[in-house]
């Protein structure tokens, strides 16, 4: 009788077990289904008819990435403030530009940014070829007084007129300042960082844990996808920085660009892409943690108070997006000879 009793509740158990197993295994499809439908899985590149991406161009435009000799004090490259070793950023609140200077806002991951609508916090670029022109002429950062000061150091190092003649070929007048941007910018339109949640997108259901799946269905389910969406889960539209409850920034955003009352403090959405990382966080780096990150914003952009177990579980979904970059392609090159032309340093 007794043994009769244990093998039913074991059936019974194994019965439930399956079932759960099951449901578990449903859901999780359900999920994903969903997820397919509000996300998408990372495309390997960030294409733009006006500017195909080529291996010349991807070359040329990596050396430049990495090349200080475009700055005035020929310290700062690119990647001083946007680190591919470092998901993007360098992790400070602002960034120290020419002479130690930093500027107001936060320094956003370069990773996945050519898929964003705009470039820039305010969205002042259209992309990342005209974004590229940006930061060597800005006085806190790059400092270069003029383009034709870029040109003339490109110029002046040998190795650049053969790179930006297989870059461009048939173009006269190569080294200019327009191909800069458009070579540094083919170079970021590959520099994207795929990661467990693709795979999840892809159909390798268990690519994520358990408490990564459940903070999934969290983020869903709290609204965080009315701005985070799109294969970069942001990165697509603009919004109000506390458009339900107000937050408190000097800051005007959008504002600045279009001059219209109702853009004041809209910024764009960010990309959740690699978020777990790329901290401090918000547009003036002020928010320390990823956890009081998505407190405010649960309040701020949504009227909800989050429970901190659902705030964990949320941070769990956010490293499941935290992705790699291809080694090589992110390797620092050797750089160019200087010539005998090449510009000194100017630290004025
Ligand atoms: C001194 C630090 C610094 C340097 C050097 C620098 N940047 Fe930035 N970058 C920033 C900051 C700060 C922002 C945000 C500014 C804003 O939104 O107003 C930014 C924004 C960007 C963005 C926009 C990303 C997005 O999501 O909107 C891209 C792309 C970018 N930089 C690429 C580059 C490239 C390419 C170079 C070299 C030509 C470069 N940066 C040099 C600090 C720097
Ligand atoms: C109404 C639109 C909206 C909603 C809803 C929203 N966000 Fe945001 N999110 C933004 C904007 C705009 C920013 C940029 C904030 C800034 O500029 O300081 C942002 C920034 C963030 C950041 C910081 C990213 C960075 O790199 O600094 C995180 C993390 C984040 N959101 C997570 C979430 C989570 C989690 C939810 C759901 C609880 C959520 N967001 C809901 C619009 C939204």
């Amino acid at each position: 009788m007794a043994k009769y009793l244990w093998t039913r509740l074991g059936v019974a158990t194994l019965v439930l077990f399956a079932a759960s197993a099951m449901a578990r295994a449903e859901s999780r499809d359900a999920l994903q289904t969903r997820a397919k439908q509000l996300f998408g899985v990372l495309p390997a590149e960030a294409p733009n008819p006006a500017n195909p991406v080529t291996d010349a161009k991807v070359e040329l435009g990596r050396l430049l990435y990495f090349d200080p000799r475009v700055s005035k004090g020929q310290e700062i490259s690119c990647n001083s403030c946007h680190q591919l070793d470092k998901f993007g950023v360098d992790n400070e609140a602002t960034s120290p530009g020419h002479k130690g200077q930093r500027g107001a806002r936060n320094s956003p991951s370069v990773y996945n940014a050519a898929f964003h609508v705009a470039q820039f916090w305010d969205g002042r670029a259209a992309d990342v070829e005209e974004q590229a022109k940006g930061p060597v002429l800005n006085p806190v950062e790059m400092a270069m007084p003029d383009p034709d000061h870029v040109l003339g150091v490109l110029r002046s190092i040998p190795g650049y007129a053969p790179l930006f003649a297989k870059a461009f070929p048939g173009e006269k007048d190569l080294i200019n300042y327009d191909n800069f941007g458009r070579a540094v910018g083919a170079f970021e339109r590959k520099l994207t960082t795929p990661s467990p949640f693709d795979a999840f997108l892809g159909g390798k259901l268990d690519a994520l844990s358990d408490a990564e799946v459940a903070g999934l269905a969290k983020f869903i389910e709290v609204g965080c996808p009315t701005c985070h969406a799109g294969p970069t889960v942001g990165g697509l539209m603009f919004q109000k920085l506390g458009l339900v409850n107000p937050y408190e920034t000097k800051d005007l955003g959008r504002y600045e660009v279009t001059k219209k009352e109702s853009d004041k403090h809209f910024f764009k959405v960010p990309s959740l892409r690699n978020s777990a990382k790329t901290g401090p966080w918000f547009h003036d780096g002020s928010v320390r943690s990823l956890d009081e990150a998505i407190r405010l914003m649960a309040w701020h952009q949504l009227g909800k108070k989050l429970e901190p177990a659902d705030i964990a579980s949320i941070a769990a979904f956010l490293n499941s997006l935290t992705g790699k970059p291809d080694a090589t392609y992110i390797a620092a090159p050797k750089p160019l000879p200087s010539g005998p032309k090449t510009p000194k340093p100017d630290p004025t």
